[in-house]
């Protein structure tokens, strides 16, 4: 019923509506409106109320919900069903219990904090309340487990085309980081669950730092890391940036759905790339080789060319790729 209150109100453009109004429209009592206002009223939303004209919505909280997501969403099944946490250890975690349980591709799990938040490689990531998109999405696609890796680079083709919907023009490391100012803005970490031939769920984890305020980071994660805040100077919509990354993804997602090609996603990453034209480092495990990387294959691998020249398709995996001199 809040969810239906609250439509109304959205589709009043910022006008009254009385009391009356609402009970007819939805045919629940006006006392019934009233403690629905209440309710709406102590979960963060702020009315105007008038004996004569009614209430109007002026606020609504900074909250990443289903009631606050939806009304942006444009589509099919991406976020149909919302698991929203004041607070989780991590929402990859939650996401392949659900997942474990047979809840639906297109589900989403996403939190204001995350106390245990996981990077790759077994790094922690820092997930402060209210400041972040801290999300994961259970995806089921009917494919080779050999073909997992590629689901990462859609993700991260989805978030560089949500900012530029922001007009933030960020570039994309690949395979797993946005990066803006030479620091990471977010990061991506794929975990899958698969038979040596099938793959029965992935979970895409995407954490984006968007109002974490300088002094918010530690100093060592000051050197890497940035916020779109830092970037643009002003706190930006969590809830519209949410939405558009879920449309964008499931656009660029149902190109693999049904084809198994990633091929619009690639040209995003290839296009919007920070490392081609430039000497990496290829971190692998205790092993690391300089090169200079020079494209992204249609498959999502990244081309690398040695010292000898020879050239090399590198393959996402466990790979850390920096710059020769720092994180880019
Ligand atoms: C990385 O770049 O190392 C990947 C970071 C992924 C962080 C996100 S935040 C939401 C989801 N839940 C987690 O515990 N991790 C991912």
């Amino acid at each position: 019923m809040k969810e239906e209150i609250l439509k109304l109100f959205r589709n009043s453009a910022g006008d009254y509506l009385s009391g009356e109004s609402l009970s007819t429209e939805l045919g629940i009592s006006r006392t019934a409106i009233w403690k629905y206002i209440n309710i709406l009223k102590s979960d963060g939303y702020t009315f105007e109320a008038s004996s004569k004209v009614g209430y109007k919505l002026i606020s609504t909280p900074d909250i990443l919900n289903h009631q606050e997501i939806n009304p942006y969403l444009s589509t099919d099944y991406l976020g149909n069903e919302i698991f929203y946490y004041d607070s989780i250890s991590s929402t990859n975690t939650k996401a392949k219990e659900l997942a474990g349980d047979g809840l639906k591709e297109g589900t989403l799990v996403i939190a204001e904090e995350q106390t245990a938040g996981k990077g790759r490689l077994g790094r922690n990531w820092l997930s402060p309340k209210f400041k972040g998109i801290w999300m994961s999405v259970i995806l089921r696609p009917d494919l080779n487990p050999i073909e997992a890796s590629k689901v990462t680079l859609i993700g991260a083709a989805a978030v560089y085309k949500a900012m530029e919907d922001f007009n933030i023009k960020a570039h994309i490391k690949w395979p797993n980081d946005i990066v803006l100012d030479g620091k990471k803005v977010c990061g991506i970490l794929t975990e899958m669950s698969a038979e040596l031939n099938k793959i029965h769920y992935l979970i895409m984890g995407i954490g984006i730092n968007v109002n974490i305020g300088h002094d918010e980071f530690n100093e060592e994660l000051r050197q890497s890391a940035t916020s779109l805040k830092l970037h643009t100077g002003r706190s930006v919509d969590r809830k519209r940036l949410t939405a558009s990354i879920l449309n964008n993804l499931e656009k660029l997602y149902n190109e693999f759905r049904i084809s198994g090609t990633i091929e619009s996603s690639v040209e995003i990453c290839r296009n919007n790339s920070i490392l081609i034209g430039r000497d990496i480092k290829i971190i692998n495990r205790n092993e690391e080789v300089h090169a200079a990387a020079i494209d992204i294959d249609n498959d999502g691998h990244l081309i690398v060319k040695h010292a000898d020249g020879t050239t090399e398709s590198i393959f996402s995996g466990e790979v850390s790729v920096r710059g020769i001199n720092g994180y880019v």
